[in-house]
């Protein structure tokens, strides 16, 4: 059985598809062990609680990067977490935490990476003019949005979008592709190339 780390900061929908792909069995042999947020009023929170997930915050705010790595990386690793799935987690990971956690550390971005790194991409997107936009899932170094890619989706952006129109269409290929992105590397069938994620089976 793998153990699954989900860190959040907000919302919490990523935490919940993959919350429904583990128990309807998409994401096989597998469970959420710790769900961790850096903010006490995250509604991701309410959202794992009813599943019976355990649910902890543990500020963030005022506290150094490593100081506050080295709490979280000691809770993963009390919990046996063999991936650490960041959904809407708004902070940038520390060498030491990536080093922890090498290639074990997946990251969903709203946009199809490289484009539109950073916050609010769904908006950089539509204020670009881009015709077609989507999501990422990749492996999180310690560079913001830049590890190798894994999974990504296309949507198209059309002329009536607003950020929030694009931005429902972005997030339900992000719920999907988030479980298929887990379900590879969990397999183990795959190598990393240089920036490329290559599958072996
Ligand atoms: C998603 O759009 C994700 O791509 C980005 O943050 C948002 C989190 O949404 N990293 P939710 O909290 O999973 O609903």
């Amino acid at each position: 059985m793998k153990r699954i780390a989900v860190l959040l900061s907000g919302r919490g929908s990523n935490l919940e598809a993959i919350a429904e792909s583990v128990q309807s069995g998409r994401i096989p042999d597998a469970e959420i062990a710790i769900v961790v947020s850096n903010r006490e009023n995250a509604p991701g929170l309410e959202k794992a609680r009813p599943r019976g997930l355990e649910a902890v915050v543990i500020p963030s705010k005022g506290r150094q990067r490593e100081e506050y790595d080295r709490e979280v990386v000691a809770l993963l690793e009390a919990k046996k977490v063999d991936l650490v799935c960041l959904a809407g987690f708004m902070r940038l990971l520390s060498p030491y935490f990536v080093e922890r956690f090498r290639n074990r550390i997946l990251n969903i971005h709203p946009a199809l990476l490289p484009a539109f790194a950073g916050l609010e991409a769904q908006r950089q997107a539509v204020e670009w003019g881009v015709k077609y936009s989507g999501c990422t899932v990749h492996f999180v170094d310690e560079n913001l949005d830049a590890g190798p890619i894994i999974v990504q989706a296309v949507v198209p952006v059309h002329d009536d979008d607003t950020e929030e129109t694009l931005a429902a269409r972005i997030l339900r290929e992000e719920h999907r592709i988030y479980t298929e992105a887990i379900n590879l590397v969990l397999s183990g069938k795959f190598r990393i190339e240089g920036r490329r994620v290559i599958r072996t089976g």
